[in-house]
This record gives C-alpha cells, sequence and structure tokens, in this order.
C-alpha cells in the first residue's frame, strides 16, 4: 500500500512538473515525504523533501519536515540549518518548531543548546510542549483544559470521599497527581529526558493515563490487592513512576517495583517518592524489565507499546513462565496470541477497557487485562510394555 501511495505520488509529481505547476508539485514531494518519514524511509523522505524545498523554498513546514528527516539521519547540523530557516519564516515563535530544534540538540548530545531551544519552545506556548512531550492528539488549550479535568476530578473525589482513611487516600492522591503533573512541567526534566532517550526516541515516547481512567480501569478490571494475593505490584517502563505511585496508593500494592531504561526518569520518580514519603511503598530501578523478578507479583503493568516486537514477544514469554497463579497483567494493547499460552500456562483475558490516555483523547485506546491461569491437563496413562518382556523375535533361517 505504501509503495503504491509513493508511486502515484511519484506521478502525480511529474504530471505536474510537466504542466510547469511548480507549487503542486512541491505538495506532492511533500505528501510524500510525510509519509516515507512515518514508514521511517528518511533517506527517501529527505530526497522528495529536497524537491520540496527546491520548488517551494518559502514554506516553514516543508523546511521544518525536512530537518526532522535529517535530525532522524543523524545529519545534525544540516537538520539545524534547515529547522532554522523554518524559523525564520515563521511570523512568530513556533513552540513546535523550537522543540524540534531541542530535540536536534539532544541528539547531538549537546545539553546546553537543548536546554535552551527548550526553554524558548516553553517561553512560546509552555501548554503546546506538554502538549507535544504526552503526544497529545490535540492543541495546547484542550491539554490544558483536560488537565483542569483531571484536577477537579481528584477535588471532587476528595470532597465526596466517606471516612477519615479514604479522605486521607484521595488527598495522598491528589498530592501525588500534582506533585508529578508539576514535575512533567519542569524544564530540566524535559531537557534530561530528550538528552536521555535521543538515541531510542520511539521505545522511549513519553505518555500518561489520566487519573479518571486509571481508576476506571481499577474498577472494571478488578485490579485491587487482595489479602490472598501477592502484594507485590510491577511496572515495565514505569518512567516517572505513575503507576507504582498509583498502584500503591490506590490499588494497595507494596512493593511497587518500577522498572525503567532512562536513568534521567528513574532520578525524577526516586526523588518524588522521598518528597511524598513513600520510599516504603514504591521502588524504582534503572533495569531493563527483562531482568524483572516477577515470581511474587500480584499485578504486572505492561508499558511496552512502543517497544520492538521482539521484546514484547519475550515479555510475553517470561510472564508466562515467571507469574504465580492468579496474577494479574494489565497492556495497553492485546498480547500476540503466540504470547498466550505455553506448557498449560495462559495468560486469560479477563476484560478490555476502552480508557482515555494522554496520547489519546478520542477514549479509543483499548486496554486489556489478563490472569495467568494454569491448565492442568489429565495425564492418560500409557500402557508401558514391561512386563511380560516383549517376545523375542528369531529372525527366519535361511
Ligand atoms: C510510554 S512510557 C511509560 C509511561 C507510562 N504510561 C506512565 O504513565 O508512566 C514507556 C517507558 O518504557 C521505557 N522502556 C523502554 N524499553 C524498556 C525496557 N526494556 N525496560 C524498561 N523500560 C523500558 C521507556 O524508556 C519509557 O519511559
Amino acid at each position: 500500500m505504501v509503495n503504491e501511495a509513493v508511486e502515484s505520488f511519484t506521478r502525480a509529481e511529474a504530471c505536474a512538473t510537466e504542466e510547469k505547476d511548480l507549487e503542486s508539485a512541491a505538495q506532492y514531494s511533500a505528501a510524500m515525504g510525510l509519509l516515507l518519514l512515518s514508514e521511517q524511509r528518511y533517506s527517501e523522505a529527505l530526497a522528495a523533501y529536497d524537491r520540496a524545498v527546491s520548488r517551494l523554498p518559502c514554506s516553514e513546514e516543508v523546511w521544518a519536515a525536512r530537518g526532522e528527516a535529517l535530525c532522524e539521519l543523524g545529519r545534525f547540523e544540516e537538520a539545524l540549518d534547515s529547522q532554522r530557516k523554518a524559523i525564520d519564516l515563521c511570523s512568530g515563535p513556533d513552540p513546535g518548531l523550537l522543540y524540534n530544534v531541542a530535540l536536534t540538540y539532544a541528539g547531538m548530545g549537546d545539553a546546553d543548546g537543548c536546554g535552551k531551544a527548550l526553554q524558548k519552545a516553553l517561553d512560546a506556548d509552555r501548554m503546546q510542549v506538554m502538549a507535544i512531550v504526552q503526544n497529545f492528539d490535540g492543541d495546547g488549550e484542550l491539554f490544558a483544559q483536560r488537565r483542569q479535568d483531571e484536577a477537579a476530578f481528584l477535588t471532587r473525589r476528595l470532597q465526596e470521599a466517606d471516612g477519615d482513611s479514604e479522605r486521607r487516600r484521595w488527598q495522598r492522591l491528589k498530592e501525588v497527581v500534582t506533585a508529578l503533573r508539576q514535575l512533567e512541567e519542569d524544564p530540566a526534566w524535559l531537557r534530561d529526558r530528550l538528552l536521555d532517550s535521543a538515541s531510542g526516541r520511539n521505545q522511549t515516547a513519553y505518555g500518561s493515563t489520566w487519573i479518571e481512567s486509571f481508576c476506571h480501569l481499577a474498577d472494571a478490571g478488578s485490579l485491587y490487592c487482595t489479602g490472598t494475593a501477592p502484594q507485590q505490584m510491577v511496572v515495565f517502563g514505569s518512567s516517572i513512576g505513575w503507576q507504582c505511585f498509583l498502584g500503591h496508593l490506590h490499588l494497595g500494592y507494596a512493593p511497587c517495583r518500577g522498572f525503567e531504561i532512562l536513568a534521567s526518569q528513574v532520578q525524577a520518580a526516586q526523588r518524588l517518592a522521598e518528597e511524598l514519603g513513600l520510599e516504603d511503598g514504591v521502588e524504582f530501578r534503572c533495569q531493563d524489565a527483562l531482568e524483572a523478578d516477577v515470581s511474587e507479583a500480584g499485578l504486572v503493568w505492561l508499558n511496552t507499546y512502543a517497544w520492538p516486537a521482539e521484546v514484547k514477544q519475550r515479555v510475553a514469554q517470561k510472564l508466562l513462565q515467571e507469574l504465580p497463579e492468579g496474577s494479574q497483567v494489565v497492556s495497553y494493547e492485546p498480547i500476540p496470541t503466540a504470547g498466550l499460552c505455553w506448557q498449560g500456562r495462559h495468560l486469560r483475558l479477563k476484560a478490555s477497557v476502552n480508557l482515555e490516555a494522554s496520547w489519546d483523547p478520542e477514549l479509543t485506546a483499548e486496554v486489556h487485562v489478563f490472569t495467568l491461569r494454569t491448565v492442568y491437563l489429565v495425564q492418560m496413562k500409557k500402557t508401558a510394555h514391561i512386563w511380560p518382556p516383549k517376545p523375542h523375535k528369531t529372525l527366519p533361517r535361511p
């Protein structure tokens, strides 16, 4: 399909060039560039953008996209040139463009350049940058509104809380969510995250689940820790610790152990745990989640949706082999069928819930809850021929 689309764009571009309609030709090559960029075919995308800028040199969008392709190819100085051209063509400071410049500096490992560009982006429109960081499918205004709704939800739940212990719980939840949302706005954290994740941006993409969604999933999937189930929770890709904090305060697990490969995220989560006095309930490790001990986990939370397919397969195999009976697994995507069964042990789908996540305001992120179950097969007795011994066949004499 993609190759067919590229062919169609190529033909349309050639026709427009023949008819001397250079603007249309540039638009076809830019559209092709965008498609190839999304397919991670960066060299071809760059070639398409080169053609587009030569015909339409006044389009900031095309210069910006060309910069993105160059950045992905590791040609950072050229990327910066292209991005600066885009900025010069803009009527005012564009937070998205400035954020892309910060990404390029991060790729170069230039912390100072990254921090300065990021600060300019935040000064231009803080909420727009937040929306970009959270992969939010909407503008800064919508994002700010969504955050206010979340804060209002917490205030309401606190007001409606019945009894002292409920009130204390909602008070703690409100403190934690407020602290996490503040951290997400901290320029130093944003910069460190960009620098830290420069070499594997897809796998380390950021996003968060709104507290309303978390509470809804907790009820719909019956995720609460019970007296009889194992008390530990393990989070794969814990980032700044959202699910560990909420798993401890709202679901009642302890310890809630997060595994995360980005050191900046682990340090930030640890700092928060100390500030909030929650070190006894949550723990964060800068370690590959494939090395996590899940043998005593009552709940495993997977943030693996952007991880490579081969790693996801290994995660599923690990869970099947190591989880205790009855453990629950939360995943933001279905687990591949091949990873659902091993030697009688199954990850059985318990619930699928449509949830709103930061990266999806359309309520379409489907979250799945699985339970580890073992099916014990009744072994059929084989009638072994042990006694009397098999009659020895004597070869017929010639
Ligand atoms: C999308 S984020 C998780 C955000 C999460 N939804 C939240 O609310 O906090 C996924 C995280 O997984 C981390 N990650 C990627 N591969 C990993 C691995 N092999 N082991 C542990 N963490 C990993 C990334 O660095 C990234 O921070």
